[in-house]
């Protein structure tokens, strides 16, 4: 199989499309067959469309996931694919050659890397699916491509960590979805890899080897889909300017496993929106998707206090790392705190969003010690509090600085952000039938009256210890947002 690396990017390029044709022809009859099937029967269609719907209730319900970046730059603590793409530009990311960050592949051997840590890490924390970087923007596969030597097999650890991971996650019941970066610095076809990667790396579709390059993501995207098992979630991150045949990509995967979910970021909408780094300013709809705030790590207060009906909420995924960069960084301090990462798993679920923390091993497979204090610290918590993110949607209570609201058939959660001097939390928007109230953790029941629309809660001391308390309301009957009526309140 020749080297990328090559000077005879034709041999290459010829050998591709050879391969290409090959699996095409390979598959033709079952894709075939499956378009025929889903074309004559609109049963088989529903069927599909409800085990997507399915997996979008699990995703839901899961409400928090740990992002996984991995890579060959973590054998020098640099930002993944980032220091070929825009080298010496931000100090932190790193700044080395093509050939140099190429050749960390040939040091990668993560002697110490037990699928099974990562994942009871994960169950620690109260992280209920993981999303692994199978391939990011540089083009190294972490899995054993059939269709390109730059890939983990070929590293002196030389085994297939997709493989492994997937069947640990199997056999833990863990639900693995497969991060896969549709830019690729590596492949002739997207780009001309005889420059060097900062002048090209949005990709060159314009020259006519790119549909090569799609087809050699139609054949990885096959294998991903195919011989790993079940993939909840496929998790693209491609860059807005460039086109990656999402009309393509998209059915194949639907082909593939019916009941995957699609991000935003190959280009169309599929089934969830992104946020990175920053807080949607207001819960998000079908018609009006995430706008971003302002990049910010601080909880945001200034957010509409606007509550959509259920029909017509957008799903929505918040991505952040535990420190500033993605892969393992030992220069990177700048770790947010447990407190703060408590405060965004609430912010995020009290939008009625998934919280996707990252986690950047080390290059011999084990995890910072920094990232696992923390993961376990969101674990305690999570512990005492899991009602109030697990299976909620947001609540009725939106808007406000002191308080954040999750909400659950009858139970209304308000999360205290901060605890009142005077004891007195006065709360309007709550619906007028509220039974009884309680600390969720210690079960201490909390007083109530009603003034006017508020009720006004009395508050004792505040829990000792307890990042964010939370107080449980139980209502007469389960709460659903009122119908929209054209502008919700707060827009
Ligand atoms: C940022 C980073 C990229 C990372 C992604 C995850 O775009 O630059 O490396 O994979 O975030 O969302």
């Amino acid at each position: 199989m020749p080297d990328y690396c090559e000077s005879s990017r034709y041999a290459l390029l010829r050998h591709a499309y050879a391969r290409t044709a090959a699996s095409i022809r390979r598959l033709l009859p079952g894709l075939l067959s499956l378009l025929l099937l889903t074309g004559v029967s609109t049963a088989q269609t529903n069927t599909l469309e409800q085990d997507r719907a399915e997996t979008m209730r699990w995703f839901q319900k899961a409400r928090f996931g740990m992002f996984i970046h991995w890579s060959i730059a973590s054998v020098e603590g640099l930002e993944g694919s980032w220091p070929i793409m825009m080298p010496g530009a931000m100090p932190k990311l790193g700044n080395v050659t093509d050939d140099e960050y190429r050749a960390f592949a040939q040091r990668f051997n993560p002697d110490r890397f037990e699928p099974a840590n990562w994942i009871r890490l994960a169950e620690e924390a109260g992280q209920r699916y993981m999303v692994f970087t199978t391939k990011h923007h540089d083009g190294f596969s972490f899995f054993d491509t059939r269709y390109s030597r730059y890939k983990v097999t070929e590293t002196p650890y030389g085994k297939d960590v997709l493989a492994q991971l997937s069947a640990a996650c199997q056999k833990a019941g863990m639900p693995l979805g497969f991060y896969y970066s549709p830019p690729d610095l590596d492949h002739p076809g997207y780009r001309d890899t005889s420059r060097p990667a900062k002048d090209n790396y949005l990709g060159e579709p314009h020259r006519p080897e790119w549909p090569l390059y799609i087809a050699y993501m139609e054949l990885q995207l096959e294998e991903l889909l195919t011989r790993y098992g079940p993939v909840p979630v496929l998790w693209f991150d491609g860059f807005k300017e460039t086109p990656y045949s999402p009309a393509r990509i998209e059915p194949l995967v639907r082909s593939l496993q019916p009941q995957t979910l699609i991000n935003n970021r190959l280009g169309v909408p599929a089934d969830f929106d992104i946020s990175e780094n920053v807080f949607p300013r207001r819960i998000p709809t079908k018609t009006r998707h995430i706008v971003q705030g302002t990049p910010s790590r601080i909880v945001r207060a200034d957010i509409s206090d606007a509550v959509p009906p259920f029909e017509e909420f957008r799903p929505w995924e918040m991505c952040i790392p535990m420190n500033e960069t993605w892969t393992y960084n030992p220069k990177d301090h700048n770790f947010k705190s447990s407190d703060e990462l408590i405060r965004i798993l609430v912010e995020v679920a009290s939008r009625g969003g998934n919280f996707l923390l990252n986690v950047g091993p080390k290059p011999d497979g084990t995890i910072q010690s920094e990232v696992e204090e923390r993961l376990r610290d969101i674990g305690r918590w999570l512990r005492l509090h899991g009602d109030a993110i697990y299976e909620t949607t947001y609540g009725p209570v939106q808007g406000l600085e002191a308080v954040r609201s999750t909400a659950k058939g009858d139970r209304i959660y308000l999360h205290v952000f901060n605890w009142p001097d005077d004891g007195k939390l006065a709360i309007s928007r709550l619906p007028a039938n509220v039974q009884r109230a309680r600390l969720l953790a210690g079960g201490e029941p909390v007083e109530f009256a009603r003034k006017g629309g508020d009720y006004v809660f009395a508050l004792t001391s505040r829990p000792p210890g307890v990042t964010v308390p939370v107080i449980e309301v139980v209502l007469g009957s389960p709460w659903t947002p009122a119908p929209s009526a054209g502008k919700l309140k707060g827009e």
